[in-house]
């Protein structure tokens, strides 16, 4: 079943909706048992692509593979072989978990006693045992998530899709589906994911692809993708404003560039790369020397919107055709608050 090439195969992706352009020549391949982080605002194509590699929509150009097998012209062989655990959960609602699992194995074809056993297995690996007996429309939205997660997995697929899998969800659950997609990769499942933040596709992914309105304006390691807009920003504000300058002159040994200073705000920022925590206590060493007093100390990771701002000179909000400006809403918290040090 798994030939040599990679376990994802996409080749100059185009489809359209009417006027909406929502593929214009996507390409991008993941290796086998690896996880691939597709990133980008709402509307940027992501869905669209996801819905054609798992043979929900034909292409109107170019060609997806997935496992050797040609999405359009061996749909079934590609279906054989897929989880897809979409943006909207494809549960049941007045069925239990229990009998929407089971409902699923059959719809694979496990025979009866296999699919039970698999659907507890799964109940149990989700945390939903206790639930397993109540109708689905009683389940949180976390639960939801996760039965719609678990029946994608029922029949084992060898290559995982996932839909915004942690859209939604309060920052525990997202944590809680963190491990779980963990360990379905150690598992050695090929997972594509897409999502809107980058601390989940920095999590996550072992690749990024990052796709503004049909076009993949970037890609490769989580990493790389974080020094293109410049690495870590050290963070403090200094209450004393006649100090400011003496702040700036302390730190500026530190960054890659010059301190800047947010007008609004007050705040201080320096760029500081990989090396993040060495650079805040070298700062905290710094202003301490110089006598300086400063508050709310912090190592902030760049964000989905610095990525976008810095690869496309708009952000992610503005969305793509058709944005929505959801992405305002849905936008990442946790960039802010990644490492915090040092309140004095
Ligand atoms: N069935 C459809 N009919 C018409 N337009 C569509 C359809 N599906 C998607 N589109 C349009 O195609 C573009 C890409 O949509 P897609 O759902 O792929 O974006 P996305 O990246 O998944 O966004 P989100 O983050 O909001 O889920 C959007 O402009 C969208 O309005
Ligand atoms: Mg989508």
């Amino acid at each position: 079943m798994t030939g040599s090439g990679p376990a994802i195969l996409v080749e100059g992706l185009v489809k359209s909706f009417g006027q909406v352009r929502a593929l214009r020549g996507v390409d991008f391949a993941v290796p086998r048992g690896t996880v691939l982080g597709v990133l980008g605002p709402n509307g940027a194509g992501k869905t669209t692509a996801v819905r054609i590699l798992t043979t929900l929509l034909k292409p109107d150009a170019g060609r997806a593979v997935v496992e050797g097998r040609d999405v359009v012209h061996h749909e079934a062989a590609v279906r054989e072989i897929i989880g897809l655990a979409g943006q909207s959960t494809a549960i049941v609602d007045y069925l239990t978990g229990r009998e929407n699992l089971e409902l699923v194995a059959r719809l694979y074809h496990l025979p009866r006693p296999e699919g039970r056993a698999r659907a507890a297995e799964l109940l149990e690996r989700f945390g939903l045992s206790d639930a397993a007996d109540r109708q689905a429309k009683t389940y949180s939205g976390g639960m939801q998530r996760r039965l719609d997660l678990a029946a994608s997995l029922v029949a084992r697929p060898a290559v995982l899709f996932l839909d915004e899998p942690t859209s939604g969800l309060d920052p525990r659950s997202r944590v809680g589906m963190w491990e779980i997609i963990h360990d379905l990769v150690a598992g050695g499942t090929t997972l594509l994911l897409t999502t809107q933040y980058l601390d989940e596709a920095d999590e996550l992914a072992d690749e990024i692809v990052v796709i503004d309105r049909g076009r993949v304006i970037a890609a490769g390691t989580p990493e790389r993708l974080k020094d293109r807009v410049g690495g870590d920003v050290v963070e403090f504000s200094v209450p004393d404003r006649s100090r400011r300058d003496d702040a700036l002159r302390a730190v500026a040994g530190l960054g890659d560039g010059t301190p800047t200073v947010d007008d609004t705000t007050g705040l201080v920022g320096i760029r500081v790369g990989h090396r993040g925590s060495q650079a805040i206590v070298q700062a905290v060493r710094e202003l301490d020397a110089a006598s300086i007093d400063i508050h709310g100390l912090a190592l902030r990771r760049p964000s989905l919107d610095d990525v976008f701002l810095a690869l496309t000179g708009h952000a992610a909000e503005d969305g793509g055709p058709g944005g929505t400006g959801r992405g305002r809403r849905r936008r990442s918290r946790r960039g802010a608050a990644a490492v915090t040090a040092g309140e004095d």
